[in-house]
């Protein structure tokens, strides 16, 4: 079994090899801009390691592979116009560094794009690829809307929240990895274990990006600190600091102009007091484990399981 090192080194030479059009360059260069911006590449790793997990060449779902990265590109640009985000992968973001419609057209390109590497693949097996990619990317606009739609809600519940999640995040990995499965030609229990692997994962994988969004450390998170927080971002964190005996406090600044600086020390010191961060790395640890267990009653190459497993702790403990 590849090492998930191998397979992110793998699709960063499959990116580096995508031909774009020349002209006109202010639709294309903000695509290559952002493909080649770096990022984890978890999502095409993902697919890779499915298709390598159950006994296929790598080298038959690499297109898919390829769609799955250009989508989830897609989505940072147009999501960091709808989240005001300056900063991305330690660079400006793409409508910071052109502006909003050269975001929303460049995405466009890009979805598109996706669709077009997503149906090249063996003809018996099109339309489940294709089926999968569109009900996968319609349920991510719907997450997204349900989080734009949480920030001037007060009364937003966990459950809210993780279906939201399960939306905007979770369905793009567990299609990732069901992708591998498709071409490698599985059975639908063997799709269906992957896939609820890459399901949980997505779970633990948003809660840690919430956590990092407030904790983490600037030098190397590659965005902005605290724009959750600035956004009233109904993550796991505020919610459960409004179900506290905390509420009013927390209260006063959602929703409210103080200074960003101010507001984001006043909030991330309640997480603090209330032991929020630890909480959350529980319930991650129990999401991670979760995953992990969708994918012992299927039977896969020597090594497979330790390449999942890996994957799922790295993305516990990862900065960025
Ligand atoms: C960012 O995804 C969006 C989320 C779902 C949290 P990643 O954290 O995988 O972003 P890159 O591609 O590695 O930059
Ligand atoms: C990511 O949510 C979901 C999608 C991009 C679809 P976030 O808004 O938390 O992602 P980041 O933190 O900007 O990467
Ligand atoms: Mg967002
Ligand atoms: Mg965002
Ligand atoms: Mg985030």
């Amino acid at each position: 079994m590849f090492t998930a090192e191998y397979l992110a080194d793998y699709i960063n030479k499959a990116i580096d090899q995508i031909k774009y059009p020349e002209q006109p360059a202010g639709l294309f260069d903000p695509i290559k801009y952002a493909m080649g911006s770096g990022g984890k590449r978890l999502r095409p790793v993902l697919t890779l390691g499915a298709c390598a997990a159950l006994g296929a060449d790598i080298s038959a779902v690499r297109n898919q592979a390829l769609g799955v990265e250009m989508y989830h590109n897609f989505t940072l640009l147009h999501d960091d116009v709808m989240d005001r985000a300056d900063m991305r992968r330690g660079r400006p973001t793409v409508h910071r560094k052109w502006n909003e419609s050269t975001a929303i057209l460049s995405g466009d390109a890009m979805l598109t794009m996706a669709g077009q590497l997503m149906s090249r693949c063996d003809a018996t097996i099109t339309w489940r690829v294709m089926e999968l990619f569109n009900t996968t990317a319609m349920e991510v606009y719907e997450g997204q809307q349900y989080d734009m739609d949480f920030e001037n809600r007060m009364d937003v519940t966990v459950d809210e929240y993780m279906e939201m999640i399960r939306l905007k995040t979770s369905v793009l990995l567990g299609c990732a990895c069901k992708l591998g499965a498709i071409v490698a030609g599985a059975n639908e229990y063997e799709c269906r274990a992957l896939y609820d692997y890459g399901i949980k994962l997505g779970l633990a994988f948003q809660l840690e990006d919430d956590l990092l969004d407030t904790f983490g450390d600037p030098d190397v998170f590659g965005k902005n600190i605290g724009g959750d927080i600035v956004n009233d971002k109904k993550t796991w964190l505020l919610i459960s600091a409004l179900n506290s005996d905390k509420h009013d406090e927390i209260c006063r600044f959602i929703g409210s102009d103080t200074d960003a600086p101010t507001k984001i020390a006043k909030v991330k010191a309640i997480y603090e007091e209330l032991g929020l961060r630890q909480q959350c790395t529980g319930l991650i640890e129990t999401y991670i484990d979760n995953a992990i267990e969708s994918l012992r009653s299927i039977e896969m190459v020597p090594g497979a399981i330790d390449f999942f497993v890996k994957i799922a702790q790295d993305s516990l403990h990862r900065t960025h």
